[in-house]
């Protein structure tokens, strides 16, 4: 990014050569972040990708602009991200029928369900669009993306999915999924906060949520950013590249933490243990701890872990997700979660879990009233 900066890149759709030396750097960059997720870009039938301030934006992008085009509900996963649980409820506010699938007791997303809700398609009370995260983002549980979509294709329902998660830490490939659009997002592998995006599969119609620019077909208009284009691909190349052995070593370390924390503090919970899950994420719990104390101590000892989600003003709504796997409340109350990267080191493991061990027993012991 910073080669970029020094390139003198003027607006991508100017026509001067200042313009189409940025237009070729966004250009590449939107082949290669394709290329290596697997969609297609030779031939008649490319996929496409729009660029997007984040996954936020594209997650919005999907769930209004896919469903504005047929009628019907929206049906997404319980577990999903609040860019996508609250894009649905914005869109039942307006009207629109929602549902939610129920995920068991292992954070896997129930296909009985979307089963049942796609035969009541057929029958007459039709879906519009259907949205299924690849893997959680607190749990790391992976979820049959690919068996829903090919339920939906049976039914000829789209299929949406956020796959923020999963870019750069397994295997991602969208042609095989055989979604019609996903969510990626640079800031989760090490690029740039700020630019994410929507693959749309060949021939699939997204109606616009901005206005008033050409750029990128009318459909997500607005001046494109070479920099961060090219550092969202410069991410991409590198946590692609060796995936394997990287995803070995993330797992290294997740595995590290969830074991030798069990091993000094007693009375541990994993979320989503039993199910697959991405290698880099640890959702792990202490009953009889106030999660944001334990957030907060830790916090102070210079180890950042989160809780269930965004926290405002010192306090935070129990995680969801956790909720939606009907985990006993003591579990909830006292769940944080982890995440590893290539970068974390064994030392820096041991130290939080020897950490935790010492902060645990004095948070259960000085716990609130209210929690006992
Ligand atoms: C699963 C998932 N979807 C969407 C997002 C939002 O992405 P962004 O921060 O790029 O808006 C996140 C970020 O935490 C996420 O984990």
């Amino acid at each position: 990014m910073h080669d970029l900066m020094q390139m003198r890149l003027a607006n991508p759709s100017s026509q001067h050569a200042d313009g189409r030396r940025a237009r070729r750097v966004v250009e590449q960059a939107r082949d290669a972040i394709l290329r290596h997720c697997s969609a297609r870009t030779v031939g008649m039938e490319s996929d496409q990708l729009l660029f997007t301030s984040g996954g936020t934006e594209a997650n919005n992008l999907a769930i209004f602009g896919l469903s504005q085009l047929q009628p019907g509900a929206i049906v997404v996963s319980a577990i999903e991200h609040p860019s996508v649980l609250e894009s649905v409820t914005h869109a039942a506010s307006q009207g629109r029928p929602v549902h939610f699938l129920p995920v068991d007791q292992n954070g896997v997303t129930c296909l009985e369900s979307l089963q049942s809700l796609l035969e009541r398609h057929h029958q007459g009370t039709p879906i519009a669009l259907v949205s299924i995260m690849l893997a959680n983002n607190e749990t790391g549980v992976l979820q049959p993306v690919q068996e829903a979509a090919r339920m939906c294709r049976r039914f000829g329902v789209l299929i949406h999915t956020d796959a923020v998660q999963v870019l750069g830490k397994i295997e991602l490939d969208f042609a095989s999924l055989d979604v019609d659009a996903m969510t990626v997002t640079a800031h989760k592998i090490h690029g740039p906060v700020g630019i994410g995006g929507l693959i749309l599969r060949h021939g699939i119609q997204v109606a616009p949520r901005f206005f008033g620019g050409f750029q990128q077909l009318g459909l997500r208009p607005g001046t494109e950013m070479p920099v961060l284009a090219g550092g969202f691909e410069e991410a991409v190349v590198s946590a692609t590249t060796d995936l394997e052995s990287r995803a070995k070593t993330m797992q290294g370390m997740r595995d590290l933490l969830q074991n030798e924390t069990r091993r000094l503090v007693d009375g541990c919970f994993v979320a989503g243990e039993l199910s697959p899950r991405l290698p880099h994420t640890l959702s792990i719990s202490f009953p009889g701890v106030e999660r944001q104390a334990l957030q907060l101590a830790l916090d102070m000892a210079g180890i950042a872990c989160s809780t269930g989600s965004a926290c405002a003003s010192g306090s935070s709504q129990s995680s969801h997700v956790l909720e939606a796997m009907h985990l006993p409340q003591e579990v909830i109350k006292g769940g944080i979660r982890f995440g590893v990267s290539v970068e974390t080191t064994e030392s820096e493991v041991v130290v939080t879990a020897e950490r935790l061990a010492q902060l645990i027993p004095k948070l259960r012991q000085n716990r609130p009233s209210s929690m006992a």
